[in-house]
């Protein structure tokens, strides 16, 4: 078996980096050792660059580029593989307990706010306490669990062998470069290899990841037969209308994700616990407690299910991007928050990397020895 590019990981980032590795004409094998196990399926699958508040910079630009791909990227995926991936431009509303200091003067007041009567009227259902928030239409969603599903059905009808269940155990150095890869079965080698494992990318090469763990869960919308509403888009159920939920909330301790199902996914804690695995009552309690606080309809609502995972997240929360100190290695790891939202970019610009040599401006402030 030989490949142009062996792939460490096979959770969105190291799969988006093989779709647009195979597109360009290549041959790529990815090593997967436990596709449940990525944090691909345990985030909410929020595009929130602006939600999320990132300061102006490389990251900024970084996750506004990857956002501006996101709906050509899902219509390729969809149209190669016949999948939904549940992209929404659904936008975000980012509501407040309390107006902060800048927002209180009408000239500093930024185009994105809402007074208090403009949030309710855009989200009707919110606390009462809401006092105003932000609207951020351009930020959205995708449904996570069905992107890496079809990421992967599409990579793999291009022809990219994918070895699931196969363990990276040691990489092989020799003369200051990677000359093999062993796994749980094989010897594999290839002329280049790119390491994109998350949170577990420590196991192999000491860079500065470190799991971040969050606690999830979610929840559905009753199902009602009167007043109800039946989202155009939608393939599924008809749910709740009178308040129902068709945009992101982005509180200030917790986020709520509707899908349009009416399935409504509630995150996440922040814990540096380690791997430590499972849910714990504190954190679905908090994680219940402060999403009812913001949105008090969810108390009707019927428990689906709860699950954590492990952000890969580096000391100043961006990630490790290009070359590594081996010259045939390339790293794509420690997205933490924004590895859903960053797979199109992180995709695209390692493919010009690795092909042209060619990188943005911005690209130095996501090397390696920063
Ligand atoms: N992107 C949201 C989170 O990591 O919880």
């Amino acid at each position: 078996m030989s490949s142009d590019f062996l792939i460490m990981g096979g959770g969105i980032i190291g799969l988006s980096i093989a779709l647009e590795l195979a597109l360009r004409g290549t041959k790529v094998t990815v090593i997967s050792r436990n596709f449940p196990q990525a944090a691909a399926h345990a985030a909410a699958g929020m595009l929130a660059p602006q939600a999320e508040q990132l300061p102006p910079g490389a990251m900024q630009e970084l996750c506004f580029l990857s956002r501006s791909l996101y709906s050509d990227w899902t219509a390729k995926i969809e149209h190669i593989t016949g999948l939904p991936t549940g992209y929404w431009e659904c936008g975000i509303v980012a509501p407040v307990y309390a107006v902060p200091h800048q927002e209180i003067s009408p000239q500093s007041l930024s185009k994105d706010w809402l007074d208090r009567q403009a949030i309710h009227q855009r989200q009707p259902g919110l606390s009462p306490e809401v006092v105003g928030g932000w609207w951020y239409p351009g930020d959205g969603q995708v449904d996570n669990r069905l992107l890496v599903r079809a990421l992967r059905s599409a990579v793999q009808s291009l022809g990219v062998i994918l070895l699931e269940g196969e363990e990276v155990k040691e990489l092989q150095i020799e003369n200051k470069s990677l000359t093999g890869v062993v796994t749980s079965n094989y010897e594999l080698q290839s002329d280049r290899y790119i390491l994109a494992t998350g949170a577990w990318s420590q196991e192999l090469l000491p860079v500065p990841i470190y799991p971040k763990k969050g606690q999830m869960l979610a929840v559905q919308m009753p199902l009602v037969t009167s007043h109800s509403v039946n989202l155009a888009t939608s393939n599924s159920a008809t749910y709740e209308s009178a308040e129902y939920l068709s945009q992101v909330l982005y509180g200030e301790d917790t986020y709520i994700v509707p899908r349009r199902d009416g399935r409504v996914i509630i995150g996440a804690t922040s814990e540096n616990v380690g791997f430590l695995q499972g849910n714990t009552p504190t954190g679905i309690l908090q994680l219940l407690q402060a999403a009812i606080r913001l949105y008090p309809p969810l108390e009707a609502t019927t428990l689906l299910e709860q699950w954590w995972g492990f952000r890969p997240a580096t000391r100043d929360e961006m990630p490790i991007l290009g070359s590594s100190p081996y010259p045939n290695l390339t790293l794509a790891v420690g997205h933490y928050r924004n590895g859903i939202l960053l797979a199109p970019a992180t995709g695209l610009l390692i493919a010009d990397f690795l092909l042209k040599s060619q990188t943005p401006d911005y690209w130095d402030a996501f090397r390696w020895e920063r």
